[in-house]
């Protein structure tokens, strides 16, 4: 154990314009897209809290203030609701208000992850952090944050969350090669590489919208220029952690085998809210039912 601060608060960066996802996203936030009936960023902020993460703090953009309303109290349906004894309702309407203490920052300039993170500075000041991006979720039986701030407290490095991914699929991520660290179950990441091609790619391990930094990636973001697509890359940064010595060096990976669900893309996002839907104690059983009925008739 380093003498590490501990890691209280999450950065989630929301300013994304979605556009996988027009028109849909054209007036609404690709945050706020239902998975069965709860909006995406909804789980990925219950993720932050379940890891001790009372203290987030979004990186917005125009377009999103439905993301701030859906965190905030609603006093018209509460007291209909009240008055119509559905408690049941009741709460669901409230959770998501009680789920800890959520800031906004406009991002401002669309330059990037790099510069969403560097936006955070000074609310997080100098303690590691963790980020979360909202188009990945992951199960909520699953501890993959939890095990990550572990690895950050116990190394006093930054930690990014890994899975293995079809080598064909490697230029949708960034890239991270490893080695293994003698008697531990995280990896130490010696090199970053921000979406590269299948010849480019040192390995087939994603790095997934899950990190655990140390604050003097702040430093090195003010440092690091455009890079992938003209944007200011986290990845960039985190590569010039890996490669540096000193206090707040050195980059380690979770390798992540448990179950994630992307939202990311129309198809991948479909595919999350069926297999959520069909594990739900409420609809599950007749959603099971209904799906082999329609896959049975489906033409190859
Ligand atoms: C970002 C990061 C990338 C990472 C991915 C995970 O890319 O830049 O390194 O693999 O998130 O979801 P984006 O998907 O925002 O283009």
């Amino acid at each position: 154990m380093t003498n590490e601060k501990r890691v209280t608060k999450a950065v989630i960066p929301v300013a994304g314009l979605g556009t996988r996802f027009l028109p849909a996203t054209k007036a609404m936030p690709k945050e706020m897209l239902p998975v069965v009936d709860k909006p995406a960023i909804q789980y990925v902020v219950e993720e932050a809290v379940k890891s001790g993460l009372h203290n987030m703090l979004m990186i917005t953009g125009r377009n999103k203030r439905s993301l701030e309303d859906h965190f905030d109290r609603v006093p018209f349906i509460e007291q209909t609701l009240e008055k119509k004894g559905d408690t049941e309702k009741l709460a669901a309407v409230r959770q998501p208000t009680e789920l800890g203490d959520i800031h906004y920052l406009r991002q401002g300039d669309p330059k990037g992850l790099g510069h969403a993170v560097l936006r955070a500075k000074q609310h997080v000041d100098n303690e590691p952090f963790a980020v979360l991006l909202g188009d990945d979720l992951i199960d909520e039986n699953e501890d993959l944050l939890t095990q990550m701030i572990d690895v950050q407290q116990r190394t006093g490095g930054s930690v990014v969350g890994l899975i293995e991914v079809d080598p064909s699929q490697i230029s949708s991520y960034g890239c991270a090669d490893i080695e293994t660290v003698d008697g531990e179950s995280y990896v130490k990441v010696k090199q970053m590489v921000e979406k590269p091609s299948v010849e480019e790619a040192p390995s087939n391990l994603a790095m997934i919208g899950r990190y655990v930094l140390h604050p003097r990636v702040f430093d090195v973001l003010e440092k690091t220029g455009p890079g992938r697509g003209g944007e200011i890359q986290l990845t960039d940064a985190l590569q010039t952690l890996a490669a540096a010595d000193g206090e707040g060096a050195g980059v380690y990976g979770v390798v992540f085998r448990g179950r994630r669900y992307d939202t990311g893309d129309k198809l991948s996002y479909l595919q999350a809210v069926m297999t959520i839907a069909s594990e739900r104690k409420d609809i599950g059983p007749e959603l099971r039912t209904w799906l082999k009925e329609f896959t049975a008739g489906l033409d190859d």
